[in-house]
């Protein structure tokens, strides 16, 4: 890989500890994936944020990187392993949040802004068309690539803050035009009527469509909550973290159709919805806000919940950003929320969040959620807004 001479300076310890470190990242990652240079990325999106991913071993990583390490470029955060406000109300152990909270300082000295979410694209982090980018959680790489045509591959922790450091990326995978084309041409012959049917389709065509990026049609319309529930589900169930929709997605009508098609349709949709929900009634824990709950979605939340309270055995957590909440807690969204019973996971969430052995059930509009959950050892229903407020104030899943 060709270095700059600012570059090469880099590499030898000009910069201090965080960048040279940074800088063997980027250029063993470059030559094992065959990048000729290193690129400028506008933004850093870090993973591997929770303590309960990255134990002592992680905290130390970053402990080092804090002593010289100071970002390039504007940088956030995925979500951490708990509110960082009102982590007992979450029921966090002491012992957590202090590992949790030294974890977020090693952050903070590294000039890295403390926004603990995977919907970076709704508080401030919003890359352009075009933009090279060095994001690292899932679902928010794939929304960049595909919702706003970002380009940046799916970075892990380590490398995405190396990039922070450096301010650029090695040029390969997803920042380059050939690796972008679609492979396989979806067509969609079913109507989606509720978030849900987002996450089963993300499901159906992961399945199908596997590692191949997916030129999609048969979709008339679609919003911001139902695409960033469809980029962590197809994702999750499937690898490629890019795909145009015809008529929706930037670039896709600049696209060739791909010769290979699968069709999906409402078998699919039920086989999906048959796979991710679990034999399971009672719920103990619903949370909603897989990715992140925008402000629309906790403005519905308030709506169909007001004046009902959430049940006696049973947790109804809203996760979503810091940002989001404020604008909640001005609309007076989050007096409705908390006066029924439900609770706010803010910076956090339940697949990072140290949830093992703690709810045997879960209820969520999210087929990413249900995945993790699964991990933490939860039996999952996937459903609408609609029965994740019923499954919190009865208890029970009732359909
Ligand atoms: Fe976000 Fe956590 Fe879901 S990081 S996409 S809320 S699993």
């Amino acid at each position: 890989m060709e270095l700059t001479k600012k570059e090469q300076r880099m590499l030898d310890g000009a910069e201090g500890y965080a960048v040279q470190k940074s800088m063997e990242i980027l250029v063993a990652l470059g030559e094992i994936y065959g990048a000729n240079s290193l690129i400028s990325v506008g933004s850093v999106q870090v993973a591997g944020v929770s303590y309960h991913n990255l134990g002592d071993a992680g905290l130390e990583f970053l402990n080092e990187l804090a002593k010289d390490g100071k970002v390039k470029v504007l940088t956030t955060l995925n979500p951490a392993g708990m509110d960082l406000e009102n982590w007992q109300q979450l029921g966090i152990s002491a012992e957590f949040a202090e590992k949790q909270n030294l974890v977020i300082d090693a952050f903070k000295r590294m000039g890295i802004l403390i926004s603990c979410t995977c919907t970076p694209y709704l508080i401030g982090n919003l890359p352009l068309y075009g933009e090279h980018i060095a994001w690292s959680e899932s679902s928010a790489v794939t929304f960049a690539n595909s919702i706003i045509g970002a380009r940046t591959n799916r970075e892990g922790g380590p490398s995405a803050l190396a990039a922070a450091f450096v301010g650029k990326t090695p040029s390969y995978g997803l920042h380059l035009d050939e690796n972008r084309v679609p492979d396989v041409h979806v067509h969609v012959n079913v109507e989606l009527t509720k978030l849900s049917d987002w996450g089963a389709l993300g499901y159906a065509i992961g399945k199908k469509a596997e590692n191949k990026i997916s030129y999609i049609t048969g979709i008339k319309a679609a919003d911001l909550d139902e695409l960033k529930s469809f980029c962590a589900s197809i994702v999750t169930y499937g690898a490629k973290p890019l795909f145009y929709i015809k008529s929706i997605t930037p670039a896709a009508e600049e696209q060739p159709q791909p010769k290979e098609t699968v069709e999906i349709d409402q078998a699919d949709i039920q086989n999906a919805y048959n796979n991710i929900n679990d034999e399971v009634n009672q719920i103990e824990l619903v949370c909603v806000g897989c990715p992140h709950c925008s402000i629309k979605e906790i403005s519905q939340i308030a709506k169909l919940i007001e004046g009902k309270q959430v049940a006696e055995n049973t947790e109804f957590w809203v996760a979503t950003s810091r940002t989001a909440k404020q604008l909640a807690d001005k609309r007076g969204y989050t007096e409705v929320i908390e006066a029924a019973g439900g609770k706010f996971a803010c910076d956090t969430c339940m697949a990072v969040a140290p949830l093992k052995g703690r709810f045997k059930s879960l209820a969520t509009t999210s087929a990413k959620g249900c995945f993790y959950s699964r991990q933490n050892s939860m039996k999952t229903k996937m459903g609408s807004i609609e029965q994740c407020i019923d499954a919190a104030v009865t208890g029970q899943w009732n359909s």
